[in-house]
């Protein structure tokens, strides 16, 4: 911030010397810069080469602080400017977007830089951003296609002369907490072995705040499960006695930090949205674990994870009232649209346990998009 600032200013004076002096010289107001909000601009803009002074202030605002997106498709940050008191003559007005590549925002790299019509992206972003134009100070930044490094903290700066001003705004990838229980049973995990269990899910320990939005969303479960931060809780939408009581209020139920070897929970994970297809595959039979695994490879497919069917639930309104194998020897069943003789009136994914694998059912697949 501070670099730039120097960098420009001293390009600013070197042009601007002569403006300067006059300004100093003939000028009885003092010059006025108010911790960098106002400026006095000389020569500016008009086009016309008339030497005129006004303080005018920028503004830059973001509407939203974080954006949620899907994995693989794409993302708007938006980020708008204005100057006050409105300006109807053109400038040459720069902005430049950073993502902040550590917690306290003193790393940046550099994602595109746009003057006017002409722009050019940096690393990673080569080719996959551009700014939106849609308005007048409309800065926003589109990425298309989204990664999956692209989520973070990123930094919309506006510079005009030797004004800057900047917002901040979060992406982070939708997603969606899901219960996940041991074939050894319930509570039967420690917290690595948690942790464990949701990345073979393809999926994390849900954060605190993850299974908070899930709880709003409608999550009960009246099973404790581990969080990313050591605790163990669970969410409650409809208090009940067998749930930590029926006099308590809505909410999450926590038993706070537990032990990390010796305490035994569920967990709860978290899968961002995906790129690939899941699906039931059609087959003339039901088919054991191994022939389901099998069967999905000569679909040229992959079984596929629980994180997988709940994301394509999710996300893809995937709906099939079929039970069907997933890659950790689970039976379970996605369902959106509730219906008779498709288990409870609530939309979800059903789930049988780990039943013997000699067992016949159908198979879930799925199908990475490159
Ligand atoms: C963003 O995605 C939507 C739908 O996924 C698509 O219609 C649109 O064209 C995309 N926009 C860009 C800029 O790629
Ligand atoms: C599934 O069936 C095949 C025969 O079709 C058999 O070879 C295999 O052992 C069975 N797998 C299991 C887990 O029962």
């Amino acid at each position: 911030m501070y670099r730039y600032r120097v960098e420009r200013m001293n390009m600013w004076i070197s042009r601007h010397l002569v403006v300067i002096w006059l300004y100093l010289h003939f000028s009885e107001a003092s010059p006025r810069y108010s911790n960098g909000f106002f400026y006095q601009d000389a020569m500016n803009g008009n086009g016309n080469g008339e030497i005129h002074f006004s303080g005018v202030r920028l503004h830059v605002e973001s509407p939203r602080s974080t954006v949620a997106a899907v994995q693989g498709s794409n993302a708007t940050l938006p980020c708008h400017y204005r100057y006050e008191p409105e300006i109807h003559t053109p400038r040459r007005t720069r902005v430049k977007w950073f993502r902040l590549s550590s917690t306290d925002g003193s790393l940046e790299e550099d994602v595109m830089v746009a003057i006017g019509t002409r722009h050019r992206s940096y690393g990673g972003f080569r080719g996959r951003v551009r700014l939106r134009r849609e308005a007048p100070g409309d800065a926003s930044l589109v990425i298309s296609p989204l990664t999956v490094d692209d989520t973070g903290l990123y930094r919309c700066e506006v510079i005009d002369g030797l004004e800057d001003e900047s917002v901040t705004v979060g992406l982070e990838f939708r997603g969606v907490v899901f219960p996940y229980y041991s074939s050894r049973g319930r509570y039967q995990m420690n917290f690595h072995e948690a942790k464990q269990v949701c990345e073979e899910q393809g999926a994390t320990l849900a954060t605190f705040d993850q299974l908070f939005a899930a709880w709003e969303e409608g999550l009960d479960w009246c099973n404790a499960g581990w969080l990313a931060d050591g605790t163990a809780q669970y969410p409650v939408s409809t208090p009940r006695e067998a749930c930590g009581g029926a006099h308590l209020a809505p909410g999450l139920r926590s038993y706070g930090l537990r032990h990390q070897h010796l305490d035994h929970f569920d967990a709860f994970c978290f899968t961002a949205s995906l790129k690939g297809t899941v699906y039931f595959l059609e087959q003339p039979r039901r088919v054991n674990f191994t022939e389901a695994a099998q069967a999905c490879r000569d679909a040229g497919s992959e079984m596929a994870k629980v994180g997988q069917l709940y994301a394509g639930w999710r996300f893809q309104g995937l709906d099939r009232c079929d039970a069907g194998w997933l890659a950790d020897g689970s039976v379970r069943y996605p369902i959106s649209r509730p219906r008779a003789n498709c288990g409870p009136e609530e939309a979800g994914v059903r789930t049988f346990g780990y039943p013997p694998r000699q067992q016949k059912h159908g198979v879930y697949c799925y199908m990475p998009h490159w």
